[in-house]
């Protein structure tokens, strides 16, 4: 859910976007001084289709052995450049539309890519590549729900590897395994659970919660007005024997939470806190992938090291009992959403997804095409990121105001101090020869972002801008902030 937010309230977040900003303003200068069109010296990370269709090409995971897939993404990942830097350099339009061709897709699905690359509704809209489909077709195809499907079983091994933990369990959605890993931790009531106000799991999940735990919930405004602290949640705790009272049995927190990194200091606090008093401790880590990015270019690392992704996001993880991790936003697989957790919860939590009707039978094909996404495209959320930074940069530089910490994907920016609306500019983005698509302030940017779209946007803003009569200027335009997911 989203709310709006006073001046007063949004001065944290402008302190911290400008701490943060600081930070990134040379990675921010890099991403915006490379032509993005000269980026020849990206990898050609989609494997050719020829070798696709080549009848030697071998399926993700062989029904005998799961070491085997491992040893083969182990050499294609040491086939791709070292460096982190590579990766932050966004790709082209013309890099993006490549890898869906009409022989292959057709025009239709060709035409959708194009405007995909300028849709900023949502990191949800994406397009599965020509080569990540043609994966699929190469995946096993045995019953899921009888345990019985190789790919499935080596995504989820490769998954739980990747995190730390013991065990992980794909679902259809991010709402199911939210939901599922809700309900598992849940044992009866009465119970509670404390989230972020805004929280997806409260607030955008249809009541789940109470559907399914049959749990309370108590959404915590975060005094900073950015996110929850420990200071924030410990009153908030329902202890003791009160019969009135439902004790807390579950914490919810979301990274990240409109594209900001949620600080990981504050989240160990937390999980020290919470774990104290025997209560557990969740992550919707639905946009945990551009955590995990953000993270290896600030440690310098490789994101197509499987040992360095292992290493950060099982250092982020750490303190959570549970995570829910979405494969089918920012990386774009078709479809996906992954739990982990310790090997008896994750056996639980697969008894309540057969329950929910969430058991897939031949998943390996999905599985597949998730498997692909985390290789080919988790690199790519660097170039997102900086194009996010530029987009930023260029609408402040134009005179609107950035609400939020850029850290990621998201954008979420005022445009009242030219005396313009939200809707005007998403009017007039509509409006344009090749259109941009956008219905709110908040801007959401994926792997097949392009950075035309980005400038286009930002030129159409100047555009707007210079046109704004003086008086109209001065009155400032209706201002709508809305800070969410
Ligand atoms: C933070 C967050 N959590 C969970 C979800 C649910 O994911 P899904 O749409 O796959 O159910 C979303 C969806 O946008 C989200 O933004």
């Amino acid at each position: 859910m989203t709310r709006t937010l006073s001046p007063k309230a949004t001065a944290p977040l402008k302190a911290a976007a400008a701490a943060r900003r600081a930070t990134h303003s040379s990675a921010a200068a890099r991403a915006k001084s490379t032509p993005p069109s000269a980026s020849s010296a990206r990898p050609k990370s989609s494997t050719p289709l020829s070798a696709l269709l080549n009848p030697s090409f071998k399926p993700l995971a062989s029904s005998s052995s799961s070491s085997s897939s491992s040893t083969r993404r182990a050499a294609s990942h040491t086939a791709m450049p070292s460096t982190s830097s590579v990766y932050s350099t966004p790709r082209s339009s013309a890099q993006i539309s490549e890898e869906v061709t009409e022989a292959v897709a057709g025009r239709e699905n060709v035409e959708r890519l194009q405007r995909l690359q300028r849709d900023f509704r949502s990191d949800t809209f994406t397009m599965p590549t020509d080569a990540q489909l043609l994966v699929s077709l190469r995946a096993s195809r045995g019953d899921d729900v009888y345990h019985e499907d190789p790919t499935t079983a080596a995504l989820e091994e490769r998954i739980a590897k990747m995190t730390g933990k013991e065990a992980a369990l794909f679902g259809a959605s991010g709402t199911m395994t939210n939901q599922l890993a809700i309900r598992t931790h849940m044992k009866q009531p009465p119970h509670s659970v404390i989230t972020d106000h805004r929280a997806h799991v409260h607030m955008l999940e249809a009541g789940g919660i109470a559907m399914f735990s049959q749990a309370t919930t108590h959404g915590i405004v975060p005094s900073n007005g950015i996110h929850l602290t420990a200071e924030d949640i410990e009153p908030a705790l329902q202890l003791g024997t009160n019969i009135h009272i439902a004790p807390t049995k579950l914490v919810c927190l979301e990274n990240t939470l409109s594209g900001i990194v949620f600080p990981q200091e504050e989240v160990v606090r937390i999980g020290e806190l919470v774990h104290k008093h025997d209560i557990q401790l969740h992550l919707d880590g639905a946009r945990m992938w551009n955590v995990a990015a953000a993270e290896i270019e600030r440690r310098g690392l490789n994101p197509t090291s499987e040992a360095d992704r292992t290493a950060v996001l099982s250092d982020l993880l750490a303190p959570f009992d549970s995570a829910s991790l979405c494969l089918s936003k920012g990386i774009g697989a078709p479809i996906g959403s992954a739990i982990v957790g310790t090997k008896e919860f994750i056996e639980r939590a697969r008894w309540f997804r057969k329950m929910f009707g969430g058991g897939i039978r031949q998943s390996g094909g999905i599985a597949a095409s998730a498997d692909y996404a985390l290789t080919h495209h988790f690199p790519r959320l660097a170039g997102t990121h900086a194009l996010a930074r530029r987009l930023a940069a260029g609408l402040e530089a134009a005179g609107c105001r950035i609400v939020a910490p850029v850290d990621t994907s998201m954008v979420f920016f005022d445009p009242s101090p030219l005396g313009l609306s939200i809707g005007e500019i998403c009017d007039s983005l509509a409006a344009l020869p090749n259109p941009i698509s956008l219905n709110a302030n908040r801007v959401v940017l994926h792997h097949q972002t392009s950075p035309e779209a980005i400038d286009d946007f930002v030129a159409e803003v100047e555009r707007l801008a210079a046109a704004v009569p003086a008086e109209k200027r001065a009155a400032g335009g209706a201002s709508a902030v809305k800070l969410g997911y």
